[in-house]
């Protein structure tokens, strides 16, 4: 998978309209110069079969964010989850984060129903059998009744693991291609600093009435800014803003609207904690349901998983840097950022929240072809590689501009 398209076949008619860009002169900031097609039908938004594609091609072979260090930090503590239906145990092992199937071989109990906690040893809740970090069985408890084992008690099944900045990934399949390889072109937005530098500040969850496509698309297009979140979040003029398409995924660069007390106010923080740190925001959508956005000094991940055809789960992490020798005033600043950009995030993604059900009835009625702008252009891309990797059969028609006297039919 992912790469850049130095790296990718050659583009379909269709891929002409995303064709990747490298760094680009200031006057091009948008991929496009003219608007493009809605590649997607709105039914692809509410059908069963599209879901079931979806979940085949799209999440099933790919890696899935998780959780955070935070949430294993130490030796013995271990999270559980549930990732597209399959139960999984992820714990710290002598520092090295390792995922498990959370069944046990013995009378298929889950090996832990608890959220989160900490254990010496990987065990059992049911009858006690303990395992090793390998998956192999450790003790087992009257271990004399099972006689005789031909071939020895069975293993745990483990999963991949890969960790990346602060956040954990888990892949379901093997034949996933490594996270590095997939990271490849948005690597700097996590790599800029170690894992260890990003405070945790909170983790929350939406259960959205709305197919994870209008959540997806809703997060990467910066048109909708000025009308819904008018208060809240504004970017400096739309020729500031730049994106980037790659065959994994978009990257957005913008300057984030503030006053100039706030942004001095900002300045001062970031300083105090890393000298230097941009404050561009950095908006980076790894196909098809990892966001991870930077701005001065905060992280924020959000991934998305469909829980039905017409309802998605989206967690959120908010993330603020730590001073590389931090004393207690730095990490009281730290926790402090992290304070004042969380309630920022959260009345954002309510604002969006609220047009979700809007959309979605919408997309369940609509007799339109719809249309993108160049400046919803990421939009487009995402849509282009949904319909790839499900194999959509397009019709011409959407694989070029849309004309106004279409859009009115
Ligand atoms: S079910 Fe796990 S030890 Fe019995
Ligand atoms: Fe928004």
């Amino acid at each position: 998978m992912p790469g850049d398209l130095r790296r990718a076949p050659p583009l379909t008619m269709l891929g002409l309209a995303i064709a990747s860009i490298h760094p680009q002169p200031a006057s091009l900031m948008f991929v496009n110069k003219t608007k493009l097609p809605h590649v997607l039908l709105p039914e692809h938004y509410s059908s069963p079969t599209q879901h079931e594609l979806e979940l085949e091609r799209l999440f099933r072979p790919q890696w899935h964010w998780v959780g955070s260090l935070h949430d294993a930090r130490e030796d013995g503590d271990f999270f559980t989850r549930e990732l597209l239906g399959v139960p999984i145990l992820v714990r710290n092992h002598q520092g090295s984060c390792h995922c498990y199937l959370n069944v046990c071989p013995h009378r298929h109990s889950t090996l832990s129903s608890e959220r989160s906690g900490n254990c010496p040893t990987l065990k059992c809740q049911y009858h006690g059998w303990e395992f090793h970090v390998d998956g192999s069985s450790g003790r087992i408890p009257d271990a004399k009744h099972f006689r005789p084992m031909s071939g020895g008690p069975e293993c745990l099944k483990k999963f991949s693991v890969a960790v990346h900045g602060p956040l954990i990934f888990v892949s379901l399949d093997p034949s996933c291609p490594s996270l590095p390889d997939q990271f490849q072109p948005f690597a700097e937005v996590t790599s800029e600093f170690p894992g260890d530098r990003w405070a945790h500040a909170e983790t929350w969850h939406y259960d959205f009435p709305a197919n994870w496509k209008v959540v997806a698309e809703n997060t990467v297009e910066s048109y909708h800014l000025e009308s819904v979140h008018t208060d809240s979040f504004r970017f400096e003029p739309e020729d500031e803003i730049e994106h980037e398409i790659h065959e994994g995924g978009t990257i957005m660069r913008a300057t984030i609207h503030a006053t100039p007390r706030a942004r001095q106010f900002t300045r001062w923080v970031t300083s105090q904690l890393h000298p230097g740190c941009s404050p561009q925001y950095r908006m980076h959508h790894l196909f098809p349901h990892l966001f991870l956005m930077r701005t001065d000094a905060m992280l924020q991940a959000m991934t998305l998983m469909p829980t039905s055809t017409t309802s998605c789960r989206a967690t959120v992490s908010v993330f603020t840097l730590r001073r590389e020798h931090e004393t207690p005033w730095s990490r009281l600043l730290t926790r402090f950022w992290g304070r004042i950009k969380t309630p920022a995030v959260k009345k954002i993604l309510a604002e969006d929240a609220s047009l979700y059900p809007g959309i979605q009835t919408g997309m369940e009625h609509s007799p339109f072809k719809g249309c993108v702008s160049t400046r919803e252009e990421l939009v487009h891309a995402f849509q282009h590689h949904v319909s790839q990797k499900c194999g959509l059969s397009i019709e011409p028609d959407r694989a070029a501009a849309t004309s106004a006297e279409e859009l009115s039919q």
